[in-house]
């Protein structure tokens, strides 16, 4: 069965679009579901898309997160991110791993934004990059729980980080770093002797 990321939206961003688009943007909602279905797709995970502007709805929501074992929970919690002890309790109540999101860069703006209740709870926080910040997100998501890509084969074994770069050849012995940083070095020299003489 596919995983699933619930992507967790709390009040007015059902207004994305025409809400303070000077600050907002004006991709809409639907935009950012397209978006994050789209994201979701490139590693596998099934997406449970969201929004209230009802506080408990936003903790239901992530109780069932937990109770259906989702992968993850991407969370925009507009401003009950600065004002829910209930949302931020819920959090750190459940296992699912959960990731802040907001589109506006929160520390560029007022004070009492500049406080987030979800931040001490959740795995990571982002925020600034507009609608775009969804996507990056679930890539992290996708990163931390080491989601597999699209058309990866899962009988593959992972190979271990030591063996050689990506994209080296596996025929190739793969050379030790001290030669290579080596070799880097010899060409490093060569160039500062060419440019003294
Ligand atoms: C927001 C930032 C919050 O301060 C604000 O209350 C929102 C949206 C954002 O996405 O930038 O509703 O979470």
């Amino acid at each position: 069965m596919a995983k699933s990321v619930y992507v967790l939206n709390g009040p007015n961003l059902n207004l994305l679009g025409t809400r303070e688009p000077e600050t907002y943007g004006r991709a809409t909602l639907k935009d950012v579901e397209a978006l994050c279905r789209e994201a979701g797709g490139r590693h596998q995970l099934k997406v449970e898309f969201r929004q209230s502007n009802h506080e408990g709805e936003i903790v239901d929501a992530i109780h069932e997160a937990h109770a259906k074992q989702a992968a993850g929970i991407v969370i925009n919690a507009g401003a009950y991110t600065h004002t829910s002890i209930a949302i931020r309790d819920a959090i750190a109540a459940v296992t699912v791993p959960v990731i802040e999101v907001h589109i506006s860069n929160v520390f560029a703006r007022e004070s009492f934004r500049h406080l987030s209740h979800i931040a001490p709870v959740a795995k990571a926080s982002l925020c600034g990059f507009g609608i775009a910040g969804y996507a990056l997100a679930i890539d992290g998501l996708a990163a931390l729980i080491g989601a597999r890509r699209a058309g990866e084969r899962s009988e593959q074994p992972a190979r271990p980080p030591h063996k050689g770069r990506a994209g080296e050849r596996s025929e190739e012995p793969a050379r030790p770093v001290h030669k290579r940083a080596g070799r880097a070095l010899a060409r490093t020299r060569l160039v500062a002797a060419r440019q003294k003489g």
